[in-house]
C-alpha cells in the first residue's frame, strides 16, 4: 500500500485506577503483575493527529507543542508495532495536545497512548478493534489499555508469555453509574520519579511487592462486584485499601517511594471527615500527591467546596465518566 494520504484524528481520556497497578511480569511487553480496575474520565482530554507522510527521514513528535528527543525515541518505537502491522516504514508527524496539565499526576500517558494507539491504527487502515488496540495502547503505558474503553474497565494481568491475554475490557458504561471525580491539584510540574521506574524500584526492593500482588485477585473480584451491585460503600472500601496498600509497597522501597506532601494527607484526611458526615465520598492517589475524591452523584459539590479549602490545594478538576478512545474528525491537533 502507499501510505501518502495516511492520516487520522483520535481523542482519549485519562482513567484513574480503583484498584491499583504496581510492578510487571514482564518489562519488554510491559505485562502487568495483577490485574486493575479503573474509571475513564469525561472532561480531560488528549487529541492526538498522526499523518504518515512518505516525504519524513524521521518520525517528528510534538506534545504540547513541545518537541523532545526521549519522547519522540519513545512514540517511534511504538508507532513500530503498528508499521510493522501495515508492513510500511512510513515516518510520521504526531502533534498530540492535552487540555488538562500534562505530567500532573493526571494519567496524561494513559490518554496519550490510547489516542495514539486509535489514531495509528486509522491512518493506516489496519482496523484492529478495540482489544487489539488494548494490547498495542499497554506496550505505551500499562495503564494505557484500559483507556480504550469509557467507564468502568478492567484490566487482565494474562498469563501467556507473549501477553495475548493482557488487555482491557469494560465492565459498565460511564452513563449506568454516573459517579464524579474531583481532583485535587496539591503540586505543579512533573513527578520525582516516573511510574514505570518506581514500578521496577519496589519490585526489586520492597519486601512488602509479593504480599501487595497477593492482595489484587480478592480486591479486583470484591472492586467488580461493587460496582456491578453499584455498591459504593463495599468500592468506597476496597479502592482506599488498595490505594493504601500500593503506597506501602512504595514506603517500603528501598530507597523509599514517597509521592505524597503535606496537602496530600490534608486531603485524605478532609475526605475522613466528609465520609463521617454521611457524604458519598472516598480517594485514591496515584504515583503523585494529587488526590481524587471519588463521589457518588450529587455528592461533588460539597466534597469540592471542602477540599478547595485544604490548606495547600492549588487548584481542583471536576469530572464524570466518559467514553474511550476514538477517532474524531481530520483536522490537525
Ligand atoms: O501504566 P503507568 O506507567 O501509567 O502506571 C500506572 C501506575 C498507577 O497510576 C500508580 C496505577 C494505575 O493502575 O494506574
Amino acid at each position: 500500500m502507499t501510505a501518502d494520504t495516511s492520516q487520522a484524528t483520535a481523542t482519549a481520556q485519562p482513567n484513574i485506577a480503583l484498584v491499583k497497578y504496581w510492578g510487571k511480569r514482564d518489562a519488554t511487553l510491559n505485562l502487568p503483575a495483577a490485574g486493575s480496575l479503573s474509571i475513564t474520565l469525561a472532561g480531560l482530554h488528549t487529541r492526538t493527529h498522526v499523518h504518515f507522510d512518505p516525504a519524513l527521514d524521521a518520525d517528528d513528535v510534538a506534545l504540547n507543542g513541545a518537541r523532545d528527543t526521549a519522547q519522540t525515541r519513545k512514540v517511534s518505537a511504538f508507532l513500530d508495532l503498528f508499521r510493522a502491522r501495515a508492513r510500511v516504514d512510513t515516518r510520521a508527524r504526531v502533534t498530540s495536545s492535552n487540555d488538562f496539565p500534562t505530567g500532573a499526576g493526571l494519567a496524561s500517558s494513559a490518554s496519550g497512548f490510547a489516542a495514539l494507539a486509535v489514531a495509528a491504527d486509522r491512518a493506516l487502515r489496519l482496523g484492529l478493534g478495540a482489544r487489539n488496540l488494548s494490547r498495542l495502547a499497554r506496550r505505551g503505558s500499562g495503564s494505557a489499555a484500559r483507556s480504550i474503553f469509557g467507564g468502568f474497565v478492567e484490566m487482565s494481568a494474562g498469563t501467556r508469555a507473549d501477553g495475548e491475554d493482557a488487555f482491557a475490557t469494560p465492565l459498565l458504561a460511564a452513563d449506568a453509574w454516573p459517579l464524579t471525580v474531583v481532583v485535587a491539584i496539591t503540586a505543579r510540574g512533573a513527578k520525582s520519579i516516573s511510574s514505570r521506574a518506581g514500578m521496577e524500584a519496589s519490585q526489586r526492593a520492597s519486601p512488602f511487592y509479593r504480599a501487595w500482588l497477593a492482595t489484587v485477585p480478592e480486591d479486583l473480584a470484591s472492586a467488580r462486584a461493587a460496582v456491578q451491585a453499584r455498591d459504593f460503600e463495599q468500592l468506597a472500601r476496597v479502592s482506599e485499601a488498595s490505594c493504601l496498600a500500593m503506597h506501602a509497597v512504595m514506603l517500603a522501597t528501598r530507597p523509599a517511594l514517597l509521592y505524597w506532601n503535606p496537602a496530600t494527607v490534608a486531603c485524605i484526611d478532609c475526605i475522613r471527615g466528609l465520609q463521617r458526615d454521611g457524604i458519598g465520598v472516598f480517594f485514591t492517589i496515584d504515583a503523585g500527591p494529587q488526590v481524587k475524591a471519588v463521589c457518588l452523584p450529587g455528592a461533588s459539590s460539597r466534597v469540592a467546596a471542602a477540599l478547595r479549602g485544604v490548606g495547600g490545594v492549588q487548584d481542583l478538576v471536576t469530572s464524570t465518566l466518559g467514553a474511550g478512545a476514538r477517532v474524531v474528525p481530520d483536522t490537525a491537533a
